[in-house]
């Protein structure tokens, strides 16, 4: 193992917190005792401020999903770079990629973009209220939405949560007025029984269910055989609109998201990372009549000021362009090798006698260190090995395997991972494994 030095990293976070609170941009980039300091990317690898080269598992929690300086990319975002950056206007690109995506997602008959996760779901959201004219959101233990809406229960102490089956509604931290958490209904993850209870008790106040089709915020937690299917009819059945919010999942695990790999077609649903292979973009659609009349009848006012901005289109219309060739290859390759970083880090546990369930689809997953067989729900996962994997995590930066210190968040594969970046990661594996 190459010794490594951080000492940059260590002086760049302390300089940058005297003109930004805890000196990062992002809650998620706050690592302790001190943030790593990027300076480039390149294919699957990562390189900081101090010269060290990393396997890159972070991929800008998930956007990156061609890796890091694709071309393509860089070549039709030079293109549009001449010919102008923001015109406050419609373009033909933005018409055609909305086709696009009507054509690839199976719920989105119809699509507005927006530049950010949380600003698409926030849109999303308002649509459902606006269509059903109704406020309460039933959302997950575990899922999160990003900072502008259903920001409640993400991560609870569980001191505080409230019974399993009814938990009680509480807010990610501080600053939202104290009624916020009125307008939702938060319930445990993968327990359908529960929401066909409380949706045929308050279906009539509740707009939608929003949720994650795979939880991709609590690690990484796939959902039960027939939930998502339970999820669809409850709802279908009670005028409770249905949103997949697939930030993470659209067109990370193939081209038509996780709704597509689970074939159930919810009323909405969001996207955003891995659409502009990390150029900002983001959007929300579903079906034709809730868009209209939401926004074209209801008068849901839905804006802003680099929706759709040229340069995202670019890069959008490459990455997609990329992701479409050779018929899902890209898929293919990414969840192989994701499987086999798996199962090698399976073999590895087995070998050294480390508790460890790595869970995901593939293009993403999430390395538990537990005693349990899986984890299906944020209250089981909260009992995970916490000290186990910020002492992995440690080891894993020496040895050169990047991925972000949070205990709740994931390994994400890019196209440009290599057979070679697999078996080093495995090496890596066995090394870390062997010292934990
Ligand atoms: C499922 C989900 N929704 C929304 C968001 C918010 O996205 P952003 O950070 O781009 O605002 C995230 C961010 O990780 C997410 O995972």
């Amino acid at each position: 193992m190459k010794e490594r030095k951080f000492d940059k990293s260590e002086e760049l976070h302390e300089k940058a917190k005297q003109t930004t609170p805890g000196g990062v941009h992002s809650g998620a980039r706050l690592f302790k005792p001190f943030s790593i300091f990027m300076e480039r990317g390149e294919g699957s690898k990562i390189y900081d401020a101090d010269g060290n080269e990393y396997i890159d598992y972070l991929m800008s929690y998930g956007p990156n999903i061609l890796g890091h300086g694709n071309k393509e990319v860089n070549e039709a975002v030079k293109k549009q770079l001449e010919k102008g950056i923001c015109f406050g206007s419609p373009s033909e690109t933005s018409a055609k990629i909305a086709k696009k995506i009507t054509q690839l997602i199976p719920c989105i008959e119809t699509v507005k973009f927006s530049n950010s996760g949380g600003e698409c779901v926030a849109h999303v959201v308002k649509i459902a209220r606006a269509y059903t004219g109704k406020d309460k959101v039933i959302k997950f233990e575990g899922g999160y939405h990003g900072c502008t809406e259903a920001q409640v229960s993400t991560h609870p102490a569980l001191s505080e949560a409230g019974p399993e089956n009814s938990p009680t509604v509480l807010p990610n931290g501080a600053g939202l007025p104290k009624n916020y958490v009125d307008n939702y209904i938060v319930l445990p993850w993968n327990n359908p029984g529960v929401v066909e209870k409380t949706i045929k008790s308050h279906g009539n106040e509740i707009a939608a269910v929003l949720t994650e089709p795979i939880l991709g915020n609590t690690g990484t937690i796939m959902p039960e055989e027939g939930y998502l299917e339970t999820l669809r009819e409850i709802t279908q059945d009670n005028d409770v609109l249905l949103i997949f919010d697939e930030v993470i999942t659209g067109f990370r695990v193939n081209l038509g998201g996780a709704q597509k790999l689970f074939g159930i077609t919810p009323d909405l649903s969001t996207f955003a990372k891995a659409v502009a292979g990390g150029f900002p973009l983001s959007g929300y659609g579903g079906r034709k009549d809730i868009m209209e009349d939401a926004i074209l009848k209801n008068g849901a006012w839905v804006s802003g000021t680099y929706n759709a901005n040229p340069l995202s289109m670019a890069a959008a219309s490459a990455t997609l362009n990329i992701l479409e060739r050779g018929n899902g290859a890209i898929y293919e390759q990414m969840t192989s090798f994701g499987k086999k970083l798996v199962e090698g880090i399976e073999d590895s546990a087995d070998k050294h006698g480390v508790s460890v369930v790595p869970q995901g689809p593939g293009p993403f997953f999430h390395l538990w260190f537990t005693d349990m067989n899986k984890v299906t729900n944020y209250r089981e996962a909260v009992k995970h090995d916490a000290e186990k994997y910020h002492t992995a995590w440690k080891e894993f930066l020496r040895e050169g395997v990047y991925y972000s210190q949070g205990e709740m968040e994931n390994w994400f594969l890019s196209a440009a991972h290599t057979k070679e970046d697999i078996d080093t990661s495995l090496e890596a594996v066995d090394n870390v494994f062997g010292r934990i």
